[in-house]
């Protein structure tokens, strides 16, 4: 999934989050092609898009990449796994059973599994770690609450949470950042430009001290992205990528999302 040398392309990820429930993941293909200009067709294969799926949908979405011979630019994602690689451990899910279904790429440490599941930092690390020895590519989640926003910890906040993350992490190419203010996911109101600019450049400049290639750094934002406000939001140095919920959910504007942003 890493951009050829020299090249840096904009990632456009997905996740469907528990939705999607009735949606055939064929039908919402169907329509995302359709809706994606054929004359740029081309773009999809030269493309970064991502879908962290339910995992029920990951198989039919990989099988399909591949039925297209995309499935070098359009990834199969998961959003969630086991640090363990089997086990006792009713209920969850190990990344070997991931890999078995189509999955690319695994998000971790979603806020919504750190707010409602109580994931814990030394857990995604422990995952983080399981998916660098394993050469699973992944992507860690980590942002600040409106408190602690308010009450001026956001950089501390999110500066931790990706330490902690990132601390056993030995392949640094393999591993991409996606800064996530839990207050602006689902609410309709993403962070202001300036907000993404101070942010993603404290981020940044983390990784660089952290021993990052900068060549290999990728870092996404997410938290209300959509049509309306992704081409200025895409133009903010050190925004390599976007992580999209609610707005990924219908083909039509994810795929003029990504024709937007391709
Ligand atoms: P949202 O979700 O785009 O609906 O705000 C983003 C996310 O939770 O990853």
């Amino acid at each position: 999934m890493s951009d050829a040398e020299g090249t840096k392309r904009f990632h456009l990820f997905a996740n469907w989050k528990m939705y999607a429930l009735g949606m055939k993941s064929e039908e919402y293909f169907d329509q995302f092609f359709k809706s994606f200009p054929e004359e740029k067709a081309q773009k999809l294969a030269e493309a970064s898009i991502g879908f962290a799926v339910p995992f029920t949908k990951i198989s039919s979405l990989y099988s399909l990449f591949s039925s297209k011979g995309l499935s070098h630019s359009l990834y199969a994602g998961a959003q969630n796994m086991h640090s363990a690689e089997e086990g006792a451990y009713t209920g969850e899910i190990a990344y070997p059973l991931l890999q078995e279904a189509g999955a690319q790429w695994v998000l971790l440490g979603h806020s919504e599994r750190r707010t409602l599941f109580g994931e814990q930092d030394h857990e995604v690390s422990l995952k983080a770690r399981a998916c660098d020895q394993k050469h699973f590519p992944s992507m860690i989640c980590a942002g600040e609450t409106k408190q602690q926003r308010e009450e001026g910890k956001s950089d501390e906040v999110v500066a931790s949470q990706i330490s902690i993350a990132l601390e056993k992490v030995k392949d640094r190419s393999r591993v991409w950042v996606a800064y996530e203010p839990v207050w602006a996911i689902g609410s309709g109101q993403s962070a202001t430009t300036e907000q993404v600019a101070q942010m993603h450049k404290a981020i940044y400049e983390q990784l660089i001290e952290m021993g990052f290639e900068k060549s290999g750094i990728r870092i996404f934002y997410g938290g209300s992205v959509n049509l309306a406000n992704c081409k200025d939001l895409a133009q903010i140095e050190h925004v390599d990528g976007f992580l999209v919920g609610k707005a990924s959910l219908d083909p039509t504007t994810f795929a003029k999302m990504a024709e937007t942003l391709l």
